[in-house]
């Protein structure tokens, strides 16, 4: 297991505390739509505060080309500011002698935010420049992004490289659940993966269905795996690409491992009140698609959750967003809340059912990582994380 370096291990009282976090929430109307990303970030920076920092916070949101006005940062600091009881002090830049000035004029144990780190095309290449330029606004930096951990850009990797750095909270405790499913997992160890590309999940379907006892596919991915199975699958969503390649996944050493819907919710269109039918894998309508797992699918999928001791779950199984079709994904969410073994949830969608039951509680891990990760348990080493390493024994 990866051992980073901790919080503990800085000294930051009286410094100036760069913080990186994942603020990228889902916005409606320009308000946060979801603030399990805010929440997940406030222990690191109410323990900076509470030593005596000065702590600065940044973030990406979205994917800007440049500045947009519709993802700058100030709905988030607003909801910080909520959610922690404290100020926060929004800049309209991201670095330069402005943020420096800004900066500099507070106090210790405030806090202040940047711009969405995206707006600077410095960003996403990790400019040494943008690095630089980062650097020079404080004295220490914690990487606590871990849903952008996946990325080597100038916020994750770039600034680390320069400033004494150390892993947050939310980092070390997101490396820390999920190594438990790479290491030895209590079995039988299950994996429930969803959503729409197949493409998404190939590689972490092929790193893990050696080590899993079971994998439930379900979500608009499945389609292309009952595709490879012979199915007609009418006009549902299939990677036609891709059908070659999980072909052979399912009739590999491995293929037996893989559950797949037995019946899906299918619907002629692909819209929220379309009139839907619940059919049989082997009876898709040649002019519907399928939009969720149906009924028995639900059944199985929650006996075999039950029959498990550790439990991944990553992706909706059907198109969560519209309530005709959430059944599949609020069931496997049910599920898991229920079980007694170590369960994980992470992406978007999944953690967004489970707190919609309000049975987050009952989770062992809800991730705040999706991209990152699948990644982590695919094997790789992410470079935001590799990033850090090199403090260990500063
Ligand atoms: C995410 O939500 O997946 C992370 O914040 C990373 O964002 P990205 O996929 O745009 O890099
Ligand atoms: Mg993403």
């Amino acid at each position: 297991m990866t051992t980073l370096p901790t919080l503990d291990s800085l000294a930051v009282e009286g410094k100036t505390v760069l913080v990186r976090s994942d603020l990228n929430v889902p916005l409606d109307e320009g308000e946060v739509a979801d603030d399990f990303r805010i929440g997940a970030s406030l222990p690191t920076i109410q323990a900076l505060l509470d030593r005596g920092a000065k702590v600065v916070v940044c973030s990406h949101l979205g994917r800007p080309k440049g500045v947009d006005d519709t993802l700058r940062l100030d709905p988030v600091a607003r909801r910080m500011s909520e959610m922690g009881g404290f100020p926060v002090n929004k800049l309209d830049v991201v670095a330069g002698t402005e943020a420096e000035a800004a900066i500099a004029a507070t106090d210790p144990g405030t806090v202040t935010l940047l711009e969405n780190t995206r707006f600077e095309a410095g960003e996403k290449k990790n400019d040494p420049d943008l690095a630089d330029a980062l650097a020079r606004l404080a004295d220490v930096f914690v990487l606590d992004a871990f849903g952008t951990a996946h990325r080597a850009h100038a916020t994750t990797v770039g600034v680390a490289e320069r400033l004494p750095s150390a892993a947050g909270f939310l980092l070390a405790k997101e490396v820390e659940a999920l190594s438990a499913l790479l290491g030895e997992p209590e079995r039988p160890y299950l994996v429930i993966l969803g959503g729409a590309k197949v493409s998404d999940k190939l590689a972490v379907m092929e790193h893990l269905l050696p080590n899993v006892d079971r994998m439930i596919v379900g979500g608009g991915m499945c389609f292309t795996l009952l595709a490879a199975q012979g199915h007609e699958v009418g006009n549902s969503l299939v990677e036609e690409s891709m059908v070659e390649v999980v072909g052979g996944l399912l009739s590999g050493e491995n293929g037996h491992k893989i559950l797949l819907p037995s019946d899906v919710v299918a619907a002629a269109e692909f819209a929220e009140f379309a009139e839907n039918v619940v059919v049989p894998v082997e009876a898709i309508p040649a002019n519907m698609m399928g939009l969720d797992i149906g009924p028995d699918s639900i059944a199985a999928f929650k006996d075999a959750v039950e029959d498990a001791e550790s439990v991944f779950w990553n992706g909706p199984m059907g198109v969560f967003e519209w309530e005709a079709f959430r059944a599949g994904t609020a069931g496997v969410a049910e599920a898991l809340a229920g079980t007694e073994g170590f369960t994980v949830i992470g992406g978007g969608d999944s953690v967004a059912a489970i707190r919609l039951l309000g049975r987050e509680d009952q989770i062992s891990h809800v991730s705040s990582g999706g991209g990152a990760g699948l990644e982590l348990l695919e094997g790789k080493t992410l470079p935001g994380i590799a990033a850090l390493e090199r403090w260990n024994d500063a």
